[in-house]
């Protein structure tokens, strides 16, 4: 494909999981030390488990291979099959989690209110029936932070508290799918442990924003840790010489959470410049991480069609359906990058507009 940019470098907007390891993350897969993970052994493996639990402020703590596999074993691990758990309706574990709530652990998400993308206690209490043998239990409430598709917002803390107020009334647990939990924590000037105290367990995914190739750790109870294990057994994801992806863990830790500050910072120059843009629709307030959600329809332009010509330009986004697109900044997308994309917007739009005069 020949590019219309001074260089022929994509600038890849997709997600923030196509992350490629930096030399120095390289580097420490290279040198790990490594041992057999299932029966506990790979030192590198246990050194980010006891260093990620202290950061979360939790007894103990996990290394899953995925985000969906640490969600899933949560679910599995603080419900009963038949129960419901309490969600918004935007959330990972109902929407992108292939039902794996009703494969695995037999029971169905109920989609709370949520109009500003996060739900309230208040909302959820109207979700937890009366304990009358014709209407479900609830298990679990499962909260994401930062949450995807409201536009990666923070989940806001007082009413996580609220939350977590609420699920000791009424005995249940909260569970935080925290993916993005550092962007979260980056974005409030809270501490990751100030945010995950109120819950039970938390996962946070060390391949998005962290810039690892693999992994996710999980995070609670001494208890439900040991519980975890087995459960990862049985879902077929221990694995061995994990040390390897650890090593990189450990050196996203180090080196890959303050920089998420500069994600945030292309992420907010990309959406006021494209605010710019006449037709362009998005909600700069929103805009709160490092992700970009705008709809390019009112330029006269569908989004199949501008993600198409932006490709071009060498800047790669994902089309899925509907007239919302998705751009997340990342590791690999620098000030200038994103100075080439707005520069790749207006023109797309520009040209759109000629041709229909
Ligand atoms: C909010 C959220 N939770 C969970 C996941 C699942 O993570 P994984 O892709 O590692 O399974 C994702 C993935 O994009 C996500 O955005």
């Amino acid at each position: 494909m020949k590019l219309n940019r001074p260089t022929s470098r994509i600038i890849d907007l997709r997600s923030d999981t196509v992350t490629r390891p930096t030399p120095g993350m390289r580097r420490a897969m290279a040198r790990a030390e490594v041992d057999d993970d299932i029966i506990g052994h790979d030192p590198t493996t246990m050194r980010l488990e006891e260093r990620s639990a202290e950061l979360l402020g939790k007894e103990a703590a996990l290394f899953v291979p995925s985000g969906t596999m640490g969600n899933q074993i949560a679910v599995k691990i603080h419900t009963k099959p038949g129960q419901q758990i309490l969600c918004s309706e935007t959330a990972h574990v109902a929407n992108w989690e292939v039902c794996m709530c009703a494969a695995l652990s037999g029971v169905q998400p109920r989609l709370v209110p949520s109009p500003l993308g996060y739900f309230t206690a208040e909302a959820a209490r109207t979700c937890i029936p009366p304990d009358e043998h014709y209407y479900p239990r609830t298990g679990l409430i499962c909260i994401e932070n930062t949450m995807n598709t409201p536009g990666g917002r923070v989940f806001p803390q007082a009413e996580i508290a609220a939350l977590a107020r609420l699920g000791r009334r009424f005995h249940i647990p909260l569970h935080m799918d925290g993916a993005r939990l550092f962007n979260a924590a980056v974005a409030s000037g809270r501490s990751p442990s100030q945010i995950v105290r109120p819950v039970h367990s938390v996962c946070f995914c060390l391949s998005k924003g962290l810039g690892t190739p693999a992994g996710t750790i999980l995070a609670g109870s001494r208890d439900f840790v040991r519980e975890a294990r087995r459960v990862r057994q049985m879902l077929g994801g221990g694995m061995r010489q994990t040390g390897i992806l650890a090593a990189a863990g450990l050196y996203a830790l180090d080196h890959h959470i303050d920089r998420l500050a500069e994600d945030h910072a292309t992420a907010r120059r990309f959406a006021e410049g494209l605010a710019e843009i006449p037709g362009m629709a998005l909600d700069l307030e929103a805009v709160e991480t490092n992700m970009v959600y705008f709809d390019p329809t009112g330029c006269g332009i569908t989004t199949a069609a501008f993600v198409e010509a932006m490709a071009r330009y060498g800047v790669r986004m994902l089309h899925e359906t509907g007239p919302v697109l998705r751009a997340v900044t990342h590791l690999q997308v620098t000030r200038r990058d994103i100075d080439h994309v707005l520069d790749a917007a207006r023109k797309v739009v520009r040209r759109k507009l000629r041709r229909r005069r």
